[in-house]
């Protein structure tokens, strides 16, 4: 692991690396507060590698997903805070020669989720948004509810993320309006 953290704090600038890191910290707390048998190795993986697509920008991942043929949609092309998710796995793999599908679903869901989602991937979830690092507001609230119940704490995270959307006047990735009716038991 140290290995690897190593290659990552090469490549990224210091507040991602930092934010990685952090993401790493966060999840492992929430990790042992679980009942159930968690996967650490891949979680740690995942969380140290889920935003690796951030040190392309944004005209680079799309020239990777086009190049590449990755599995998306024209409409989910659109949103640009989900490129650096979208050809992240894909990333992942050619650069750092990691083949196990379970880190790399982890890391290309890790922004938008995905409905019946194992406790790992919920876990990376939670931890990127609710960090040490982020400092908006009701962050701290999340942090607490992610050491108590992470499915009440991935309502709230999902509850946060569709009114900063909406507030901000954007679209909402489609995948999580489906994982907000999931969580909610709407379908
Ligand atoms: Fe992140």
């Amino acid at each position: 692991m140290n290995q690897l953290a190593g290659k990552i704090k090469k490549l990224m600038k210091c507040s991602l690396f930092a934010h990685s890191v952090n993401t790493l910290k966060f999840a492992n707390q929430i990790a042992d507060k679980q009942k159930s048998e968690i996967d650490i190795y891949r979680l740690s993986v995942a969380c140290l590698l889920h935003d690796y697509g951030k040190i392309f920008d944004r005209e680079q991942l799309k020239a990777i997903i086009r190049e590449h043929h990755l599995e998306v949609s024209s409409q989910e092309l659109k949103f640009n805070s989900v490129l650096h998710a979208i050809a992240g796995d894909f990333l992942v793999s050619r650069d750092f020669d990691i083949s196990d599908k379970k880190i790399l679903n982890a890391i290309r869901y890790h922004t938008t989720g995905y409905c019946d989602m194992n406790t790992e991937d919920k876990i990376l979830l939670i931890a990127d948004k609710a960090e040490e690092g982020r400092i908006y507001g009701g962050a701290s609230d999340i942090r607490e509810l992610a050491l108590k119940d992470i499915n009440l704490c991935l309502i709230e995270v999902y509850k946060n993320t569709i009114i900063y959307v909406i507030n901000k006047g954007k679209p909402l990735h489609p995948d999580t309006g489906r994982v907000w009716n999931n969580i909610c038991g709407g379908n």
